[in-house]
């Protein structure tokens, strides 16, 4: 909705100049756009103060006047006194007008608006900021509070669309995420994720409060007291009124927590270290786990499907590569051997392990199967393997961010499971396509449901068996091979699956390092069904897909001499190696051996000068995921580079051929697209300019690289994704000599 200026202001009232709707006029203050903003509070001084620090432009001490005046009612009282301000509202005139509130309980909201007004009022959108402070008071409020914070919004059935599209417009003026929600779904999330934490902390304080030693107890109180009772200095009515508005979600989140006390209070009775462990162990890494992937980007993505992300890249122009670096753990093993090591006999242990989201979301996908996982320490990952059958039912879906291998794969291991499971992902996962894998696992037997396109979420049916099949695959893709594969240990019989081309092997390799016999016939791989795994130690090596960012940057940057050490070259990866080499590169192999059954090398690499050239066919599966970057180097080369035959590009984690495209015309360089590949006239240097990554963090880190042969600043938007597959990009890269910073949320 557009306001526009040469309008009449819209006049906005706050009822209740607190901490929450003083930060709301004062925000709307700031925001540019023409509103008249009054106040309303029972204590005049806190109109006074409101008026005075400029929060409100107009005090009012006259509720039903305020009342006439107002195009918008924004109620922002404690809980239990929301009712006394709807029944002062139901004798006035209310034609026209939009209320709102800013409750944390939108149960009780609404019963008391049914109660009051009959039925809910259509222009009620009963709202909720997650946004405060443990301050109170107007003179706590301010502008900026709900900035980057999320807004939830539960709208009833009979609310007015311009009502609720009035109020998510004035939360987006105030800089916030707004989100829709069902009004219960709301007040059980908050239960446990905001009213129980807060009881928590009042409970704690208070308990310690009462004790005859409290002086020396908090005299000597640490650290973790502090940040864990931070909370308990917060408003005692509003979260009075809380507890009481929301009591039956609030009851039900306390008797979960109880229960889980008591758990961890026999544990310490018996002495049962494994217990508690595997607790602290499962609770640090599930923090770790929804602070990345949930409270960042993930949940504002599932919640809301239209919002961007706010890591912005800013790299600026020129550098040398210089020492040495070590690029984090192989994507696709560390993926491979969480899988594995679950379903082993026995404990598997993982060095080299990759803390990125994308491997971080299958690790967490199996510890919700009952697989107790001990780490990341320092990427050491050590597996209590359940054995073939050991999953347990999760209680949820398995929600798997943006990581397309982890729900590929997994898609053919859950059709094999005695229970149902459903895959989910972000919004860039969930847009695509599975069908590739469904499709033959219908096949061979399994129930999935897609949703339209045959995209996630996954509804997988359990207790099903499964067939073996022979399948010829119509991609060269390690994902489906894989999931076959994998799928083919649950099946009678042999299961084959044949792809027109090389793909990756790690499969392969790895499932005979975990004792399950296989037959590789060149493209064509079988295995047959009824086999264990035993459990092994693996050494993840560094992501030659990560390495390939470094690989071209010291190539096109003049002057640079960088050492790339424990790199996996596993030969259907290293297609980024012979690519470059054919135009011109120069890059050392050193010091080749084999890791658990990987080969790794320590990759030298000194600058070149580039030319173009047609990339052989046979290479494209072997460098689908170093494209991006591939084309960096193009454009640095001298003459024209062709890709044909990698149509794949087009569905990984954006359309990396339409988002290169893009960005390289943006800094000024002659690329055009094609239906499966692009031809690029290089030999220009980049001008300075901004590019959109699409969330895509291959697409990000490619450009990045691209700053070092452009005129000016590049920046790039879009990037917090980068932490899929390279948690420490921005670090390791200003290490190398790359001049690399972050805007907005920390990658
Ligand atoms: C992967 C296979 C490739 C690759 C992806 C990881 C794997 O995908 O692009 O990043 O680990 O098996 P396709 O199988 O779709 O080619």
């Amino acid at each position: 909705m557009e306001l526009s200026k040469t309008d009449a202001p819209l006049n906005i009232l706050v009822v209740g100049l607190g901490l929450i709707g003083g930060s709301f006029a004062a925000s709307l203050r700031d925001c540019g756009e023409n509103f008249h903003l009054m106040g309303f509070d029972l204590r005049d001084e806190y109109i006074e103060e409101a008026v005075s620090l400029g929060i409100v432009s107009e005090g009012c001490d006259d509720f039903e006047s305020a009342v006439s005046k107002a195009d918008v009612i924004q109620i922002s009282v404690p809980m239990l006194a929301m009712p006394k301000v709807l029944g002062q509202l139901k004798g006035l005139d209310l034609n026209g007008k939009v209320i709102t509130d800013v409750g944390s309980c939108k149960g009780s909201l609404v019963k008391a608006a049914q109660d009051i007004f009959g039925q809910v009022p259509e222009n009620l959108v009963p709202g909720h900021p997650i946004a405060g402070s443990e301050k109170s008071g107007v003179t706590a409020a301010k502008s900026g509070l709900f900035k980057s914070h999320k807004v939830i919004l539960t709208p009833l059935e009979n609310t007015d669309p311009s009502a609720l599209s009035l109020i998510r417009y004035l939360w987006q003026c105030c800089g916030a995420q707004v989100n829709a929600m069902d009004v219960q779904r709301h007040d059980e999330v908050l239960a446990m994720t905001s009213h129980l934490p807060h009881l928590l902390a009042f409970s704690l304080v208070d308990t310690l409060a009462g004790n005859p030693e409290n002086q020396d107890i908090f005299r000597y109180a640490a650290g973790g007291f502090r940040d864990f009772t931070r909370i308990a200095g917060s408003d005692p009515v509003m979260w009075h009124d809380i507890a009481l508005g929301n009591s039956d979600a609030i009851l039900a989140s306390l008797d979960q927590f109880s229960e889980g006390l008591v758990h961890l209070r026999q544990a310490i009775v018996e002495k049962d270290s494994k217990s508690l462990l595997a607790t602290f162990e499962r609770a640090r890494t599930a923090r770790q786990h929804f602070a990345s992937m949930l409270e960042r980007r993930a949940y504002m993505a599932t919640l809301n499907e239209n919002q961007g992300d706010s890591v912005t890249f800013v790299a600026q122009p020129g550098g040398t590569l210089k020492g040495e670096l070590r690029v984090p753990g192989d994507k696709s093993i560390s993926h491979r051997s969480i899988m594995l090591g679950a379903l082993a006999e026995g404990e598997t242990i993982i060095d080299g392990f990759l803390e990125g989201e994308d491997s971080l979301a299958t690790l967490q996908a199996f510890r919700d199967m009952g697989v107790d996982i001990e780490g990341p320490h320092d990427g050491r990952v050590v597996i209590h393997g359940v054995g073939m059958q050991g999953l347990k039912p999760p209680v949820g879906p398995l929600y798997l961010g943006n990581a397309g291998t982890a729900m590929r794969l997994m898609a053919g291991l859950m059709s094999a499971q005695r229970f149902d499971v459903t895959l989910t992902g972000d919004q860039s996962l969930s847009s695509r396509p599975m069908d590739r894998v469904v499709n033959p696992l219908v096949e061979m037997g399994a129930e999935i449901e897609t949703a339209a396109g045959g995209r996630p979420p996954l509804k997988i049916k359990g207790g099903k068996s499964l067939k073996g099949i022979d399948y010829e695959m119509p991609m060269a893709s390690a994902q489906v091979q894989s999931c076959l594969l994998l799928a083919g240990m649950y099946a009678e019989g042999e299961t084959s699956a044949t792809a027109p081309g090389v793909v990756r092997d790690h499969t392969n390799r790895m499932l005979t390092g975990f004792g399950y016999p296989l037959k590789v016939d060149n493209a064509r791989v079988s295995i047959q069904g009824g086999g264990q795994l035993s459990s092994t130690a693996i050494d993840v090596p560094g992501d030659i897909s990560s390495a390939a960012f470094f690989i071209v940057a010291a190539t096109i940057a003049s002057g640079s001499d960088l050492l790339l050490t424990h790199v996996g070259i596993n030969p259907t990866r290293t297609g980024v190696i012979s690519i470059l080499q054919l135009m011109g590169a120069d890059i050392t192999l050193l010091n080749e051996r084999e890791v658990g059954g990987e080969l790794v090398a320590d990759i030298r690499v000194r600058s070149a000068i580039l030319k173009g050239i047609d990339i052989p066919l046979k290479l494209v599966p072997l460098a689908i995921d170093e494209f991006p970057v591939l084309f960096i180097a193009a454009a640095c080369a001298e003459g024209t580079t062709t890709l044909r035959g990698a149509a794949e590009l087009r569905v990984k984690e954006s359309d990396r051929i339409q988002s290169m495209v893009d960005g390289l015309v943006a800094l000024g360089i002659d690329a055009e697209a094609l239906v499966d590949g692009m031809v690029i006239r290089g030999g220009r240097p980049f001008c300075a300019g901004t590019v959109d990554s699409h969330g895509d963090h291959r697409i990000a880190m490619a450009f990045v690289i691209a700053s070092l042969r452009s005129q000016g600043e590049v920046r790039i938007l879009d990037c917090a994704h980068v932490a899929t597959s390279f948690p420490n990009f921005v670090r390791l890269a200003s290490r190398a000599g790359l001049t690399l910073s972050t805007e907005g949320i920390q990658a």
